[in-house]
């Protein structure tokens, strides 16, 4: 088989046989296909798409690119959520206690990373005393009796996402829908996952600004998870406004415990509603989502999700005493009010603008190198469709410095006041199985 040879029939519109993408991403990886090969085959792909059978090969091919998480000594269907990511979502804090409270087993694995805030782990770590470094032993014991474990990223898993993602990134070939559906869906099986449930966001926090874009990618997902013995579900939620109050590592895991109370944000509170019952159902733990969603919410009203993040806390070093105190989180020195300048409805929040005003405070990394303050962030005090009065806050600024200027003109120029009144957006566009 020659590259020359795949590159120009994918040129030319035709559908390669699975072995014929082994080639092309075990070549890849090997370094016997050079980047100018591989450059000209992605820009192929960016303007001729995949076929469904395509993409599902490219998956598997990536996922067996390198290690593969072995779960098989967790009892249950082992369900992965996963994000395309946003502003303020505090969801995966939320979801692994409620949906284990209700018997799904959450063997969850997490990273770090850049953005406005912290990964989870970051988030996690402002409880006094959180690890995540568990044996493989002591991980599958923890979920086979709490139903709930979180561990840092280990091995070298799907190395040929990295090396194509570095090579799409300087090739104008990111986005591209078979090839940003593979490259999630290949982390999350190597990750071990029998079940996949996807928020895919839509807005200007988002990776994908139009609904219509969100739809495409959510069915290349939900396509590939299916082609490839996954059960696979999708929702598409709005992003055009951040996720809840809370921006900010110590802040979103105060909003998490209030959600799991039953207090949290009404948005926050219903997208994990939403994704937990696809979770449920695709566990084997409800028949119908209407099933599903009791189950979560008994969970909320009886404390048991509480107690199961208390317990999970406890068990990987945290302070549980943290469930019922929120001062002994990271508390930031100062805090400022973003005043309204004028009476109105609020009409928009612009998502990655205030997320960027979080990161200028210090709660999210710019580089690798970035250290994180876990104290500070900003609380939103109004969403899109409040009415407010002049003077009142929109929002309130935690930070280890007077000099929040940068932050507070940000704020102040990214929430939008209107004459007239704007309804809240849709929060769950759509639905996709
Ligand atoms: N996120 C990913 O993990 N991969 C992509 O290709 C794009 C976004
Ligand atoms: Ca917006």
């Amino acid at each position: 088989m020659r590259m020359v040879d795949l590159i120009e029939k994918k040129r030319d519109g035709v559908e390669l046989t699975p072995s014929e993408i082994r080639f092309v991403i075990e070549g890849y990886t090997k370094g016997d296909i050079p980047d100018y090969q591989m450059s000209a085959f992605l820009m192929a792909v960016f303007f001729e798409d995949m076929t469904d059978a395509e993409r599902a090969e490219l998956t598997m091919a990536m996922v067996e690119s390198g290690d593969q998480i072995d779960l098989s000594a967790i009892e249950g269907i082992k369900v992965d959520k996963h994000s395309t990511g946003g502003v303020g979502d505090t969801t995966t804090l939320v979801l692994g206690p409620l949906v284990a409270a209700c018997g799904v087993p959450v063997a969850k694995m997490s990273g770090r990373g850049l953005g406005h805030t912290g990964g989870t782990i970051d988030k996690l770590e402002a409880i006094s005393g959180f690890h995540v470094e568990l044996t493989p032993e002591q991980f599958a014991a923890q979920v086979n009796e709490l139903k709930l474990a979180l561990v840092g990223q280990s091995g070298n898993l799907t190395p040929a996402d990295k090396k194509l993602y570095a090579l799409r990134d300087v090739t104008a070939t990111v986005n591209s829908i078979p090839l940003i559906a593979s490259s999630i869906m290949s982390k999350k099986i190597a990750a071990g996952a029998d079940a996949i449930v996807l928020d895919v966001k839509t807005g200007d926090g988002a990776f994908m600004k139009t609904p219509e874009d969100a739809e495409r990618l959510a069915r290349a997902m939900v396509g590939i998870g299916n082609g490839t013995g996954r059960q696979t579900m999708a929702i598409i939620s709005d992003m055009s406004q951040p996720l809840g109050f809370a921006i900010g590592n110590a802040l979103e895991v105060q909003e998490a415990i209030d959600t799991l109370k039953g207090t949290g944000p009404r948005d926050l509170t219903e997208l994990c509603l939403v994704l937990g019952s696809q979770m449920v159902v695709l566990g084997g733990k409800a028949e119908t989502l209407d099933e599903a969603r009791g189950m979560l919410e008994e969970a909320i009203a009886s404390g048991r999700a509480l107690e199961v993040f208390r317990q999970f806390v406890e068990r990987q070093g945290g302070d549980p005493r943290i469930a019922d105190d929120p001062a002994l989180l990271p508390q930031a020195d100062y805090t400022f009010e973003v005043q309204a300048k004028q009476s109105g409805w609020v009409a928009d929040i612009i998502a990655d603008e205030v997320g960027t005003a979080a990161m200028l405070l210090g709660a999210g990394r710019a580089t690798k190198e970035s250290e994180i303050d876990l104290a500070v962030g900003l609380m939103l005090r109004k969403k899109v469709g409040d009415r407010v009065e002049a003077g009142e806050s929109l929002a309130t600024i935690f930070a280890n410095t007077e000099d929040v200027q940068e932050a507070m003109k940000t704020l102040e120029e990214n929430i939008i006041i209107s004459d007239e009144n704007v309804p809240a957006p849709e929060l769950i566009l759509e639905i996709v199985t």
